[in-house]
């Protein structure tokens, strides 16, 4: 018996692509795409901010960085890691910055 047609399949082996891809945070890198986040920055290369892979090993056994990170996506700021500016970001809620920081900080 045939369960599966080709356009049930499609769509699942989009599915597993992406988290192969994503390691299974595709939710999250599409919350930091939809916030305009991957505009500046990539997990990988830095672009106008560090790659986030670099922001994951810097800080990964400072433990007041997750709170200092979400403020910062909120109020923009510079310094840390060159000349160039993070701007604001002020449609990003606390939640949602919370949530970008775990994820970046999960980036290793
Ligand atoms: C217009 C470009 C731009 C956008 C958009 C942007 N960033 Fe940045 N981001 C930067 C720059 C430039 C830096 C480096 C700032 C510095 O040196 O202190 C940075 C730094 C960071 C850092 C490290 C901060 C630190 O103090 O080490 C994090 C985390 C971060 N960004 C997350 C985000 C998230 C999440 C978003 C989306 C809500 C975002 N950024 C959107 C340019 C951007």
């Amino acid at each position: 018996m045939k369960i599966f047609t080709t356009r049930h399949l499609l769509p699942i082996a989009a599915g597993v692509l992406c988290s192969m891809l994503t390691g299974g945070a595709q939710a999250d890198a599409t919350l930091a795409q939809n916030k305009g986040c991957l505009t500046c920055h990539h997990s990988e290369r830095k672009v106008i901010g560090p790659a986030f892979k670099d922001v994951a090993t810097r800080y990964q056994n400072d433990k007041d960085a997750a709170a200092m990170l979400a403020k910062k996506i909120k109020d923009g700021g510079k310094g840390a890691w060159g000349d160039a500016v993070m701007p604001p970001n002020p449609h990003v809620n606390d939640a949602d910055s919370a949530r970008l920081v775990a994820w970046i900080l999960g980036q290793k």
